[in-house]
């Protein structure tokens, strides 16, 4: 039930049974040769998964701990041991699980209070070299800029538009929800835009479109004014080692979404922004002028530390709900 990226991230699930160690072994698509990019969002999935497992453990009175990356076999993402213990008690963000989702709806209404915005922090906290900003004044703003430059970004670049429009599971229409992939119902896509959006999937249209600036009007809705309508822009950074600082700041964020979700508070993750500035040179997914642009605004807002993941959130009271909720696949299929 945690999220990922696009809904589509491959692993499984080894059980060693005299143990009770659980080893997470990522899909053949997950490999050190991946770019930046799709290495650190899938590192911040896997983050998430691990989070809820350990999080689930203390209802079922263990308690876990992880390993990540283990050098004695490569094809490890993460070995969670779990011992019984009598004296834990169930910790209450574990409830939230089947709960949280995401939301695209693009007007959010209703602030968090300042008392809600410091428990966020404090559950982000709770990983080391991870903490949580709210963007606001000049660095909002600045923000804001890089969140319509990245959105952009993913409908020029012929690289990033393919990894987005791969996923979105048109087959569907315009109601239905899947067990894989993303849904375009979750998209939250205006009526009346349907139509350009899913002929824009081809990339020749998008390719010509893009060359008279059709690109930065699409980024507009998708990220500029979805974020800068929204009663909050938060920010989770981190001060470790690339992939290091990718798995805590999944686990924060994951604490933090749940978290929310028990406030009854609603949040869009918005990674791009993020995520593209960690590209490297050779990775050849965004322009070097977009990659050069986020990596140098960043490191001035935030120098030390490499952002993680953006997100905007309001209120699920006054905020329409999701129009439909993104499955999963079965238990059974993830166990190997
Ligand atoms: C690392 C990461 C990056 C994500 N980036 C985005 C994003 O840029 N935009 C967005 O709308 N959703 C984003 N999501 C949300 C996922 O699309 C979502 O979690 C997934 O489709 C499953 O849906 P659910 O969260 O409703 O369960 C991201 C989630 C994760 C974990």
């Amino acid at each position: 039930m945690a999220p990922s990226a696009d809904n589509k991230l491959e692993y499984f699930f080894e059980f060693i049974g005299s143990s009770a160690t659980i080893c997470i072994r990522p899909g053949s698509d997950f490999s050190p040769t991946l770019p930046r990019h799709k290495r650190v969002l899938s590192l911040l999935a896997f983050g998430a998964i691990v989070e809820n497992m350990l999080l689930r453990a203390t209802e079922l009175g263990f308690v876990g701990e992880s390993s990540w990356l283990p050098c004695d076999d490569l094809s490890i993402i993460a070995r969670v041991c779990f011992s019984k213990n009598i004296e834990i008690s169930p910790d209450p963000l574990a409830t939230a699980i089947p709960f949280r989702q995401t939301n695209r709806q693009i007007f959010f209404r209703g602030a968090p209070t300042s008392m809600q915005k410091d428990l966020l922090a404090a559950e982000v906290q709770k990983h080391a070299g991870t903490r949580l900003l709210w963007l606001e004044g000049d660095k909002r703003w600045r923000a804001l800029k890089l969140i319509w430059l990245a959105e952009s970004e993913r409908f020029c670049s012929i690289r990033l538009h393919e990894e987005l429009f791969s996923t979105i599971r048109f087959d569907l229409g315009w109601k239905d929800t899947c067990d894989q992939g993303l849904p375009p119902a979750a998209l939250e896509v205006e009526s009346v835009m349907r139509p350009m959006f899913k002929a824009i999937r081809h990339w020749p249209l998008m390719r010509c479109l893009s060359a008279v600036g059709v690109h930065r009007l699409l980024g507009l809705r998708a990220g500029f004014l979805p974020a800068w309508q929204a009663p909050a822009l938060g920010i989770v950074l981190t001060s470790l080692p690339i992939e290091e600082g990718a798995v805590a700041a999944g686990r924060s964020f994951e604490r933090l979404w749940l978290r929310a979700t028990i406030d009854r508070l609603v949040l869009q993750p918005m990674a791009a922004s993020a995520v593209l500035s960690l590209q490297e040179d050779t990775d050849l997914y965004s322009s070097k002028k977009c990659r050069n642009s986020l990596r140098s605004e960043w490191a001035d807002l935030f120098p030390g530390e490499w952002p993680a993941m953006v997100f905007r959130m309001g209120g699920m009271l006054k905020t329409d709900l999701p129009s439909v909720k993104t499955g999963r696949r079965l238990l059974s299929s993830y166990e190997r």
